[in-house]
């Protein structure tokens, strides 16, 4: 790239800016994007084409290719590809479209926007216990789930660890029910080799700032589905035609209405702008990178913690598994030995950043009494997890010796506690 005044300038300030950042604090995450998606971003803004078009249409392209879906609506945020997931999926236009009161089972642990759409759109969540080393659905749960009701299944590979996908196809076919993924912590995750992602009818990613790449905020809803990825393109943008490619047949059943401004479909405004798209592109190119990085400092924190598996669990990445690391998490196995908040607190304290894991047992939070839902078997391991659990960053930012000084500030903690 012919580096002119613009990025010297853009890569001056940054250098300026981060110079003064203290860098031993072990973050959650840090910045995926840097100074070449700064002067991209801003070389889009200058050509003033800043709402959704081609640069859009190249980073969806992009994604198809990098991960081999057939079909990508990219929109504002992971929140809003799982609404536009569902909402297509329960579209009139939809020919496969479920029904209010169908029932969709989801693991307990899981995020509140992978929740909301479902009950937004009068579907049924069953909730049901995850496995506690995985922390991903538990199959033995999702059989004992399933209803003359149930009509799908979404899977939430928690933290990037692959649920058990060949299980959960087996019996979605074996019971007539919809695979969806809500891949939003996975990117680049594999399972059996193949990429999390396209193993259902459709599933999300998000590009928020702390996940795997980033286009500031944004997400995108992958299928295989043709007809479903042109129903999302129309509540994508307002309910209109506009972005479809299959306009030709509403353009000749309305023909009185201007086909730019015909709508079809209730929908919204979900999309994503043209310098975003333009940084994901650049982003996309880095990801492999990222997840080295993140599978090598996994690895190595699980040997080095290993040595504390007396006092917690931490996450397995099963054989068929490619984990990406959203995370690293800690489940303390007795809080009577240890309390969480003092651990919490004392690394914290020692620049070690810490955060609970997804919204934890679902269920307990106040809002799920206010929708319909069921509830199967005890989710005595999705509680434990929200009481016993946290995460530390585990991100691409970090080496060797940041890895060994989390290490060495547990073993600290464990020695003051008489633990060790
Ligand atoms: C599993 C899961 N789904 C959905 C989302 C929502 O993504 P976003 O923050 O981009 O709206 C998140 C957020 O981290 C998530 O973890």
């Amino acid at each position: 790239m012919k580096k002119n005044f613009l990025y010297k300038s853009i890569k001056n300030e940054w250098q300026k800016f981060h110079s003064k950042k203290n860098n031993k604090k072990i973050k959650l995450h840090e910045p995926t994007f840097g100074v070449e998606e700064i002067f991209n971003f801003t070389k889009q803004l200058i050509t003033t084409n800043v709402t959704m078009g081609k640069q859009v249409e190249s980073f969806e392209k992009k994604i198809c290719d990098k991960f081999g879906f057939k079909y990508a609506v990219s929109s504002n945020s992971g929140s809003s590809a799982n609404l536009l997931m569902i909402s297509a999926l329960m579209s009139n236009l939809y020919s496969k479209r479920l029904k209010k009161n169908d029932e969709i089972i989801v693991s307990a642990l899981a995020w509140s926007t992978s929740i909301f759409p479902l009950t937004q759109y009068g579907l049924k969540p069953v909730f049901v216990d995850c496995n506690l080393k995985t922390m991903n659905i538990d199959i033995q749960q999702v059989k004992k789930a399933i209803s003359k009701k149930t009509k799908g299944i979404l899977a939430i590979p928690i933290y990037g660890n692959p649920c058990e996908m060949v299980e959960l196809m087996k019996i979605c076919k074996k019971n007539n029910l919809v695979l969806l993924e809500d891949t939003c912590e996975s990117m680049g995750a594999k399972y059996n080799g193949n990429f999390l992602g396209g193993f259902g009818l459709a599933s999300s990613f998000s590009f928020y700032f702390s996940h795997h790449i980033t286009c500031l905020e944004g997400g995108v809803t992958v299928t295989n589905d043709f007809e479903l990825s042109e129903i999302m393109k129309i509540i994508r943008s307002h309910g209109w035609i506009r972005n479809i490619e299959g306009k030709k047949k509403w353009v000749k059943n309305y023909p009185k209405i201007d086909p730019n401004f015909l709508f079809v479909n209730e929908g919204y405004n979900l999309r994503l702008t043209e310098p975003q798209a333009r940084m994901g592109m650049i982003q996309i190119k880095k990801l492999d990178n990222f997840l080295k990085k993140r599978r090598k400092n996994a690895k190595y924190l699980t040997s080095l913690m290993e040595e504390f598996s007396d006092l917690f669990i931490f996450q397995e990445e099963k054989k068929e598994s490619f984990h990406s690391w959203f995370g690293f998490t800690v489940i303390i196995k007795d809080i009577k030995v240890i309390d969480r908040n003092t651990l919490c607190n004392f690394l914290n304290k020692n620049k070690i950043e810490t955060r609970v894991i997804v919204s934890g047992n679902f269920v307990s939070q106040p809002v799920v009494r206010t929708f319909k839902h069921r509830v199967v078997g005890n989710l005595t391991n999705a509680s434990k997890i929200m009481t016993n659990g946290f995460s530390i960053g585990i991100h691409q930012n970090l080496g060797n010796n940041q890895i060994k000084y989390i290490y060495d500030v547990f073993k600290k903690f464990l020695k003051r506690e008489h633990l060790l």
